[in-house]
């Protein structure tokens, strides 16, 4: 637990009953707090309220679950909850408490569920991870601005979804310049323009 500062938001992965997301989590006394926007995660928890939060550096795994791309995982059963997780990483099971809520940001009104883990199990082992680069927040953003750009294209806003999208452009050109070779960063770059030119 101390590897957690208070309040400070890390980038995890949260495994419910039927999906893997990415989420921000803050650490607060015991308990671990995140939001969830409308989506299959909202949805299995108020069904199965339980979850894994897991630790991973990997940019790759990230923007693939958050983009529901095709992602190599292995599994294997959670020791304290009725869950499976994802196998050789560090992980916090535990028991979600929830609430309905809605927010206003630039995007408009949204309905989500505020949710906080109650830890049950901790399994946080040495890991040996190669040093992270900053190419990789780029990428990392490329893909948070990309789900924002959907929700702006669904709910027609135009202005915003142009501004979303420039902001990836200025994102990917930072990311190449910074030496990222990922594809994905072509690939978001693609779903971003489909996604401007389609809905609007
Ligand atoms: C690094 C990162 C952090 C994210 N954090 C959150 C979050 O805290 N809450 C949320 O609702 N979505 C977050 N997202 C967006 C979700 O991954 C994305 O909207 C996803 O599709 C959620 O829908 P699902 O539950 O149907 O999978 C994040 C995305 C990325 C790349």
């Amino acid at each position: 637990m101390e590897m957690f500062e208070e309040g400070k938001v890390y980038e995890l992965l949260l495994v419910t009953k039927s999906n893997v997301t990415p989420v921000g989590v803050v650490k607060k006394g015991n308990k671990f707090h995140f939001k969830l926007f409308e989506g299959k995660s909202a949805k299995d928890i108020r069904e199965h309220p339980y979850g894994v939060l897991h630790i991973t550096w990997d940019v790759d795994i990230l923007v693939r679950t958050a983009l529901n791309l095709p992602c190599e995982l292995e599994w294997e059963d959670s020791k304290t909850i009725p869950l499976k997780k994802i196998k050789n990483l560090p992980n916090i099971e535990g028991k979600i408490e929830f609430q309905e809520d809605l927010i206003k940001d630039s995007l408009g009104e949204a309905r989500i569920l505020r949710c906080s883990l109650i830890p049950s199990r901790i399994e946080v082992f040495p890991v040996s991870n190669p040093p992270l680069s900053r190419a990789d927040f780029y990428l990392l953003e490329m893909a948070i601005n990309l789900t924002r750009l959907y929700v702006a294209t669904r709910k027609l806003n135009v202005k915003e979804a142009q501004n979303i999208y420039s902001k990836i452009w200025v994102e990917y050109r930072t990311y190449k310049r910074l030496g990222g070779k990922n594809k994905l960063a072509e690939k978001i770059m693609g779903f971003a323009t489909a996604a401007l030119r389609w809905n609007p």
